[in-house]
């Protein structure tokens, strides 16, 4: 049988270099030529080669050599060597967290029952004595540790699984694709879809794969090995999006109340956290790009303020990178959140890849932050809705996370999401710092392509920081980019139609005047080429005249009357939003909303369950509704198209004679 379940096997042959890091040419050149010839007398699936690298040239080494996979650092004869060796490591950590590093050393220690130091041991994943030059056992050390880093557990036993053929007799119905294949009516279907896509949809029946609920083999092998390649204490896959991950994370620290400081343009799960789990939230403002219509983070000053109001908060919500790609300085806001014994979690959702290059880092969890959520589908190569949360809370409860996690989980888990956060992790860790540097290169061209146009313009970090957050050292994640389209005389929307009507150029989203692309592990030379004729041509395009448009301010916030969970659950009346103006606003004004009311874009609540509506809110959302340009309006109830707000009883009216099963209607 030949082995079809390795899925190792590659097309291209693999190239691994592995660097002698020494100043000790005789040594290096010795060492590095017996490795060499070593490889060629053994197995080499991975296509070792050693080179010998100085620790003057090591640096530009790792920044520009994509296919390095590990170092092996001379340690020297004597402790001042290892310091420098141990030091030498830990740049280089900073540089390519995902190396394997090996030490060298002639050092009584290694060779002392107490074994090696602990902090030879945390930077080190093997030591080797410098005297001895086994290099057979070298070479097969280093295979053995790059062979861990490169396995995908789950995707391959799930490869072998359909490979092997079984007799299904269990769930899914369609049992392998069989109830369609031959179907006169739903054949093309399984034929278009393709066959691995029904035989890889198993169910929990398949003990050989493990239970995503109460993981134990091979799911339980590749959340450890995504826990290292993300730099976490555990990592856990979801298979329902970082929507349900801020759920389960939040319920893990606040189930069944407590105060919650969480920016207000937060992701929706977040605010539907807030309702399920009774939290009382304190909202921090985020600021608005006037210009742009684009919302940033929250100003440092604000959140340290809501710290300071409120050290009884169980944990701060922030996100990092948002949409449009800024970043927060991370490290003091954590910082001072521990300080008063709040936990944090970081929204990751759009930033699954900053681990892996120098130039993106440092992580959520680089920073200290206690979960980290991350959609591995939304920049990685995993399917959508597979996700992952990172944990490295001192006082992490792994037995309560299970049951919270389990809470959300559908009993009934993608098989194909799994496997896909297994490889996709383990692209990562292989080739993902080559993969963005790559990514960087075509984001720094499209930006200069795109500016060279003269009618269209590539926002920079300086264009797209709202004011109060200047000193705030926000950075932008270059992988979003963001182009004005003002000077075109065309709105975002659009310029979007264009793209894809006359280009067959999907992007990722627009605001008034700005069209955004994500460049990701999937972007290539050719779509970028597209893209800047594309532009080019659009460039040449008679243009309408430009104007200038301030995005529209959303309305202050007022005030929680009661807790989000109370509004949204309580008896409630459906109150018309249009008639006639004035009249809607008389009867508005004051009651507590029990909906979040959500203008789309920008995405950001206008009004949250539990809050007082205030004239201004009233006027707004009437203006978005008779405005030119057509907008969302999540949380609106429209009945025979009549927009209406359903807010809560008033304590009198409950009794009345038209109140139907807690939902009374106006009129
Ligand atoms: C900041 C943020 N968090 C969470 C999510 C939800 O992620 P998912 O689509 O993986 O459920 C999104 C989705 O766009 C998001 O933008």
């Amino acid at each position: 049988m030949p082995d079809l379940g390795n899925l190792s096997e590659q097309r291209q042959p693999l190239e691994c270099r592995v660097a002698l890091v020494s100043n000790d040419r005789d040594l290096s050149s010795n060492w590095v030529n017996a490795l060499n010839a070593t490889a060629a007398q053994h197995e080499n699936p991975f296509g070792l080669r050693f080179e010998s690298v100085t620790t003057a040239a090591l640096e530009k080494h790792l920044r520009e050599q994509d296919r390095l996979q590990a170092l092996i650092i001379d340690g020297g004869c004597s402790t001042e060597e290892l310091s420098n060796a141990e030091e030498l490591a830990d740049r280089m950590h900073d540089l390519r967290a995902q190396l394997n590093v090996f030490l060298v050393a002639q050092n009584s220690f290694l060779s002392t029952q107490g074994g090696a130091p602990a902090s030879v041991r945390k930077r080190f994943d093997e030591l080797f004595d410098r005297r001895e030059g086994n290099f057979n056992h070298m070479f097969r050390l280093v295979q053995a540790f790059i062979a861990r880093r490169a396995s995908t557990p789950f995707a391959d036993t799930l490869k072998e699984y359909v490979f092997s053929a079984r007799d299904a007799w269990h769930t899914p119905g369609h049992s392998g694709g069989d109830s369609l294949r031959n179907s006169p009516w739903v054949g093309d279907f399984y034929r278009f879809m393709g066959e691995h896509v029904f035989n890889t949809d198993l169910s929990v029946s398949v003990q050989v794969l493990d239970s995503l609920l109460e993981p134990h083999s091979v799911i339980q092998e590749a959340q450890d090995l995504a826990a290292q390649a993300f730099g976490a204490q555990h990592s856990f896959f979801l298979t329902n999006g970082t929507s349900t991950a801020n759920k389960v994370v939040i319920q893990q620290i606040l189930g069944g109340g407590g105060k919650i400081i969480v920016d207000q343009a937060c992701h929706k799960s977040v605010h539907h956290a807030v309702i399920m789990n009774r939290c009382e939230p304190i909202y921090l403002k985020s600021t608005l790009h006037p210009e742009f219509g684009i919302y940033g983070p929250v100003r440092r000053a604000d959140i340290e303020q809501a710290l300071d109001e409120h050290p009884d908060a169980g944990l701060l919500v922030i996100t990092s990178c948002t949409y449009d790609g800024l970043r927060y300085d991370l490290k003091p806001i954590i910082d001072c959140a521990h300080e008063r014994g709040v936990k944090v979690l970081i929204d990751e959702a759009w930033y699954a890849h900053g681990y892996f290059h120098t130039e993106l880092r440092p992580t959520a969890l680089e920073c200290g932050a206690d979960y980290v959520t991350q959609s591995t589908h939304k920049m990685l190569s995993a399917f959508s809705q597979a996700s992952m949360i990172h944990v490295q809370d001192p006082d992490f409860d792994e037995y309560r996370f299970r049951e919270n996690l389990n809470m959300y989980a559908s009993t009934s888990p993608q098989y194909l999401m799994i496997a896909s956060l297994d490889v996709a992790r383990k692209q990562m860790v292989m080739e993902g710092y080559g993969c963005l540097r790559h990514c960087l290169q075509m984001v720094e061209t499209l930006r200069r392509e795109v500016d060279a146009t003269g009618v269209f313009r590539a926002l920079t970090l300086d264009d797209l920081i709202p004011a109060p957050l200047a000193g705030d050292n926000i950075r932008l994640d270059p992988t979003k980019v963001t182009i004005d389209v003002t000077a075109s005389g065309y709105s975002g929307k659009e310029i979007q139609v264009k793209l894809f009507d006359q280009f067959g150029i999907q992007v990722e989203k627009t605001t008034y005047n700005t069209v955004s692309v994500l460049v990701t592990l999937g972007s290539t030379e050719s779509k970028l080429l597209r893209l800047v004729h594309a532009f080019k041509q659009l460039a040449r395009q008679p243009r309408r005249r430009s104007h200038a448009v301030t995005a529209r301010q959303l309305p202050e916030f007022t005030r929680l009357t009661c807790l989000p969970a109370d509004a949204y659950f309580a008896e409630t009346e459906e109150l018309p939003l249009m008639d006639n103006g004035v009249l809607a606003e008389k009867k508005l004004v004051g009651r507590t909303c029990a909906d979040e009311i959500v203008p789309y874009p920008p995405g950001i609540p206008v009004l949250v369950p539990g809050q007082e509506i205030s004239a201004q809110i009233v006027q707004f959302l009437q203006q978005l509704l008779q405005g030119q340009t057509a907008t969302e309006i999540h949380g609106l109830i429209f009945r025979s198209d009549e927009p209406m707000l359903r807010v809560v009883c008033e304590p009198k009216k409950s009794s009345g004679d038209n109140v139907k099963k807690g939902v009374k209607k106006d009129g």
